[in-house]
């Protein structure tokens, strides 16, 4: 993390330097014969302000008679402006938003992917936002979850339900690649569980309202481990089609000799609409009259030998949006067998749950 964070800072502040360069017409370096004639026109950004270059004695933004308490030292040297004429600045027009920014640093691979050996292995830091759950005494694996801040792990409720009223029995352990060796470059780091908040209309029968917060013991170093990183929340509902990628350890097969993986893998999916999702569905052993909850559920899969399976359950499904950001949009909570084609996965509708999972967040 030190280092991509000092490449990003490296990349803003030049980038930064470049846009004041152009804005003032003005290169490092030259001379005052060379800078070019002032004019009103000549407008740049300095501390967000809007500022221009104006004869000493001019600025007068207060109609205060050339006194003005937002005249800035552009702190540049030389001046960007030319002897005799002064930098003038004024707030710029807009209001500060309300609407809080993006953040910017979720769902980012801090450690770049390569090419596998095996097909469907993840590579190593792929999925940072990844969290296995396991049980504190033997670390057994239990299910998986997904890292939304430093202190509050998602994951569906059927995976942790046993542990409301026992939180201090699950560990979570994040950044971790190969659950079976230290191989990796980079460890893994283990945090007790403070509190377990399962949705509370969960239904443990069918699986309705399959989400749960977990409430970290403790503050993942996130961004002193190149491994570990959130994931971002969906800002929309999720549009059939594309293409999002599930990621887990869970068994490789349905079938009685399926096995659980030590190294994460990784499966793309196709996002499949709800209703082509229930038909689909319908066709299975659920039979006709199955009916899909479309408020707990979403569906993606459908495609011969690429699915989630046992075992990864609570497992996030991410889509990247146009920023390259990584969102989670589903939580692996059922399927009928694995991997069949034309039957897809069953995931817990992230997007639909997101107030829910926001205020727990902010509470738990
Ligand atoms: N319920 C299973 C578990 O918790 C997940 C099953 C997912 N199945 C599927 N075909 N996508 O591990």
């Amino acid at each position: 993390m030190a280092i991509a964070l000092a490449v990003l800072l490296a990349c803003c502040a030049s980038a930064a330097v470049a846009q004041f360069e152009n804005g003032i017409s003005f290169s490092e370096g030259s001379t005052n014969a060379a800078k070019p004639t002032q004019s009103a026109a000549t407008t740049f950004i300095v501390n967000q302000q809007n500022c221009r270059c104006v004869l000493i004695g001019t600025c007068a933004f207060n109609g205060n008679n050339g006194i003005d308490i937002r005249i800035v030292n552009v702190g540049t040297t030389p001046s960007p402006c030319q002897t005799g004429y002064q930098s003038c600045c004024t707030p710029p027009t807009s209001q500060p938003s309300t609407v809080p920014p993006a953040d910017t640093t979720c769902g980012i691979r801090k450690i770049p992917v390569t090419r596998q050996p095996v097909v469907g292995q993840a590579s190593f830091g792929a999925y940072p936002w990844q969290a296995a759950l396991l049980t504190k005494a033997g670390e057994n694996y239990l299910g998986s979850g997904v890292l939304m801040d430093a202190t509050h792990v998602v994951t569906a409720a059927h995976k942790v339900a046993a542990y409301a009223n026992n939180p201090e029995a699950m560990l979570v352990r994040l950044g971790d690649w190969n659950g079976r060796a230290s191989t990796e470059p980079y460890q893994p780091v283990s945090v007790n569980v403070a509190r377990v908040v399962l949705h509370p209309n969960f239904n443990s029968v069918n699986l309705d309202n399959d989400v749960a917060v977990i409430r970290l013991n403790g503050v993942v170093p996130i961004a002193s481990y190149p491994n570990i990183n959130t994931a971002c929340k969906p800002t929309a509902a999720v549009v059939a089609n594309q293409r999002c990628y599930v990621s887990g350890w869970g068994k490789n097969a349905f079938a009685p000799n399926g096995q659980y993986q030590a190294i994460m893998r990784e499966v793309d999916v196709p996002i499949i609409d709800q209703a082509s999702c229930e038909a689909r569905l319908r066709q299975t052993r659920l039979g006709p009259n199955f009916v899909l909850n479309r408020n707990s559920f979403i569906c993606a899969g459908g495609e011969s030998g690429k699915d989630a399976c046992t075992g990864d359950g609570g497992s996030p499904l991410v889509c990247q949006t146009n920023t390259g950001q990584w969102q989670v949009v589903g939580l692996v909570a059922w399927g009928i067998g694995c991997a069949n084609t034309n039957v897809p996965g069953v995931y817990t509708n992230f997007w639909n749950f997101l107030p829910w999972i926001n205020a727990a967040i902010t509470t738990a």
